[in-house]
């Protein structure tokens, strides 16, 4: 996967964010990278050598007088994929932005040839000063990535105005789009819909379905971080909305129809994971329908398909991909809707397969394609389903 014989410098200055450091560390370490940290003086006052050594299993690197490693700084410089800073200092900052090159760190940083991602962290005043903000303007000019700072808590106590250091797993977001500058992702409009709709019966009940969104948010995500602008259409669902991702929530059938449309001109990609339901009750009624004695039936109209109306309005040489939730996985059925709804491709699942499906985090899924392509994948985590979809798509834009 996307970390795997990746080598990351990750350099640590002097914050008392530095304990999160040690997590953002073992986060890159277990996702198959080779991390080697580079610690300040002023960040040895906090967090010791020992620990990142016993994170990473390789030597920490602090001065640039150690014996034998006179030209350490320059190569790591030069073999990183990725150089991440957190926390990064106004002080760091301020050194990187001039060039100074009188620490390990800021010497490495000085030869770096690859992305590099800043997470600033200090006191919130200190982030507002305008040196700062000349400074953080003047790196993200010259392409490097800038995470946070965030609001919240600070070591001298509460703050509303951002000083706090972003936590790992945003930054390791951001770190992953900063490396991503291969995929043909990169810049294109990214259009996911996902999770249940709810179609009103009365003020108070709904018709809905099973969706948790987990598919079409695990899509979301790793599409935003291979580079794409994303947006995500969402039923109701518990899912957290994907760090950099654009958010619409919608209710109904008629909701999604229309917020697909809207986004429809400038979408390269649109990948239809939510399950709106085909149905909606005739009548909804303006208020409560109270207990009757006996049974009741409904009535229900069918709601638009939105696959099926988005035919025209395509951006051209967009890429369509749609889901076929069947009970037992039928081909023929979903390939007539690859057919019928004009999509490159269909992702099928079975909602009655043991982790599969509906309300669960993983999902085995078989693909065909328009050309006849046709791949059954492993029973995998909803990620890694979501990159296996993800490579697909890119075949189609590169
Ligand atoms: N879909 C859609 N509009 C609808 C219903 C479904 O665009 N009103 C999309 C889904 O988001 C999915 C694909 O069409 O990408 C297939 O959905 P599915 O529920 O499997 O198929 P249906 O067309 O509803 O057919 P059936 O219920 O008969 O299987």
């Amino acid at each position: 996967m996307l970390w795997a014989n990746r080598h990351v410098v990750v350099g640590v200055t002097g914050g008392i964010a530095c304990y999160k450091s040690c997590y953002l560390v073992r986060r890159l370490v277990e996702a198959g990278a080779q991390v080697d940290v580079i610690l300040t003086r002023g960040a040895a006052e906090f967090v010791t050598p020992v620990t990142f050594e016993a994170l990473t299993g390789r030597p920490v690197f602090s001065s640039l007088w150690e014996p034998g490693r006179a030209l350490a700084h320059v190569q790591l410089g030069r073999s990183a994929d990725l150089f991440i800073v957190a926390p990064a200092t106004a002080h760091t900052l301020a050194r990187i932005r001039h060039g100074f090159a009188d620490d390990f760190l800021t010497a490495a940083v000085l030869a770096a040839q690859c992305p590099v991602v800043l997470a600033p962290a200090m006191n919130d005043a200190m982030f507002a000063a305008p040196p700062t903000v000349e400074n953080v303007a003047e790196l993200r000019s010259r392409g490097m990535t800038v995470v946070g700072p965030e609001g919240g808590p600070l070591a001298e106590g509460a703050a509303d105005r951002p000083g706090r250091m972003s936590e790992p797993d945003t930054i390791l977001a951001y770190a992953r789009r900063a490396v991503a500058s291969a995929s043909p992702l990169v810049g294109r409009r990214v259009v996911v819909t996902a999770g249940p709709t709810r179609e009103s019966l009365d003020p108070v009940r709904v018709i809905t379905n099973r969706s948790s969104g987990k598919m079409g948010y695990r899509l979301a995500e790793a599409a935003w971080q291979r580079g794409a602008n994303v947006l995500l259409i969402s039923g109701p669902s518990g899912e957290a909305v994907p760090i950099g991702v654009e958010f619409e929530a919608i209710e109904s059938t008629a909701d999604l129809h229309g917020a697909v449309q809207r986004a429809l001109p400038a979408a390269d990609v649109l990948i239809m994971a939510a399950a709106p339901a085909d149905y909606r009750p005739s009548e909804s009624t303006p208020t409560k329908r109270p207990r009757q004695q006996g049974p009741v039936s409904l009535s229900f109209e069918p709601t638009v398909d939105i696959l099926v109306a988005t035919q025209p309005d395509r951006k051209p040489g967009a890429v369509v991909v749609g889901f076929a939730l069947e009970t037992g996985l039928d081909l023929g059925k979903a390939k007539a809707k690859l057919e019928r709804k004009g999509l490159d491709f269909v992702v099928g699942n079975d909602a009655l397969e043991p982790g599969a499906g509906f309300e669960v985090d993983t999902n085995r899924v078989l693909v065909l394609g328009r050309d006849g392509f046709r791949r059954e994948f492993p029973l995998a985590s909803k990620s890694v389903v979501a990159e296996q979809i993800l490579d697909l798509v890119e075949t189609k834009l590169g």
